[in-house]
């Protein structure tokens, strides 16, 4: 008898070829369970997202304990409700990909473990991808004609970083944050001014309705590379606002959202505009949580037609983190014959950029 992974990777050579491949996803890096069922890597047949907000927003942020214990509660049902929602059975599933990291360890865990017992019991391929081929997939989803080569910027709770997107298959790191994401400076910032978790949508909506009229920084950061750092601008704000506290004046919220993100954002636009021009693309990709920012894409948006390059971003929903977005990674990873994982696969809290 032929043993799993012979069999695994029998069908995994063939689906390089097959010409129509459904891939399942799963995604349990942070805070959200999500199973999905996506074709040939662009059509959406069923997305399920479980999301924890509502349980670590009493805690100010993510539990890494808690995550995983609600990751683990949750996955069988949206896995069964994504089935049901597609009108498919696990006969339907050509093979399954799973975030293998970057994230919680604990978290991570629950995917892959519920992933590997899957794929041994239906024998079916299993694809270990990349949170960040995700986020990049997610334009795959949501724009039906893009194709690399393309720049992306990186965005979300854990990265900030410019990628030069050559094909599916091969990026290269052109700059990245040398301290804090830019998600997590957002996250950062709306804790100090007593918002509540998840903080980057608030100081979005805040900042609708405020004034940029606060410096925060007077120089520019980290001029003539394409690298970020987001600790400084951080520090400045929560200076900003104790001083204002221990001085008694009250903190006008939605001008420090406004003037906060406005810097954060010139410092995305700027680098990433340089970026372009550097490596010569003419289409910029967003991908990440912090790419369903309204400010980040109206002053991108702005800046790109001023140069003559397209920008794209997800749909808002597939900004933030979803297993279509792994399903559809995964497609790519089969097409280019990478990413088959044996049942040892481990979650890892750290991947390549
Ligand atoms: O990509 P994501 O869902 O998870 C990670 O892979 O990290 O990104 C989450 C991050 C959080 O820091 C969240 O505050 C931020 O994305 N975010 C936003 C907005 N929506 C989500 N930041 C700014 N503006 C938003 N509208
Ligand atoms: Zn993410």
């Amino acid at each position: 008898m032929k043993k799993y992974f012979e069999i695994a990777k029998e069908k995994f050579e063939a689906l390089k070829t097959k010409k129509d491949v459904v891939v399942l996803g799963i995604e349990s890096s942070c805070d959200e369970t999500s199973v999905s069922l996506v074709k040939n890597g662009r059509e959406i047949l069923a997305n399920v997202v479980a999301t924890q907000i509502e349980i670590h927003k009493r805690f100010g942020g993510v539990v890494p304990e808690v995550a995983s214990r609600n990751h683990i509660l949750a996955i069988t049902n949206v896995f069964e409700e994504c089935l049901a929602k597609a009108n498919m059975t696990a006969g339907d599933i050509d093979a399954v990909a799973v975030t293998f990291g970057a994230g919680l360890v604990g978290a991570l865990l629950v995917g892959v473990n519920f992933a590997k017992a899957l794929s041994y019991a239906l024998n079916l391929p299993l694809i270990a991808v990349s949170h960040i081929d995700g986020h990049i997939a997610a334009n795959f989803l949501s724009h039906p004609n893009l194709k690399p080569p393309f720049l992306c910027l990186m965005v979300s709770g854990g990265h900030t970083a410019l990628l030069d997107v050559q094909d599916y298959a091969t990026r290269t790191l052109l700059g990245s944050t040398i301290d804090d994401a830019v998600g997590e400076c957002f996250d950062k910032v709306a804790r100090v001014l007593g918002l509540p978790y998840p903080g980057g949508v608030q100081i979005d909506r805040l900042a609708k309705i405020g004034a940029e009229n606060i410096t925060f920084l007077k120089h520019e950061v980290l001029p003539n590379t394409l690298n970020f750092s987001f600790s400084g601008l951080k520090t400045a704000v929560i200076n900003y606002v104790h001083t204002q506290k221990q001085k008694n004046h009250e903190i006008a919220l939605s001008d420090v959202a406004a003037s906060f993100q406005k810097t954060a954002v010139a410092q995305l636009v700027g680098k990433t505009i340089a970026a372009a021009k550097q490596v010569g693309q003419k289409n910029v990709v967003i991908a990440g949580g912090v790419g369903a920012n309204s400010g980040l894409q109206r002053a991108l948006g702005d800046a790109c037609a001023r140069e003559d390059i397209t920008l794209f971003h997800p749909n808002l929903a597939l900004c933030t983190d979803n297993a279509a977005m792994i399903a559809s990674a995964g497609y790519y990873y089969i097409r280019a014959g990478r990413g088959l994982a044996d049942l040892d696969l481990t979650a890892s809290p750290v991947v390549k950029l």
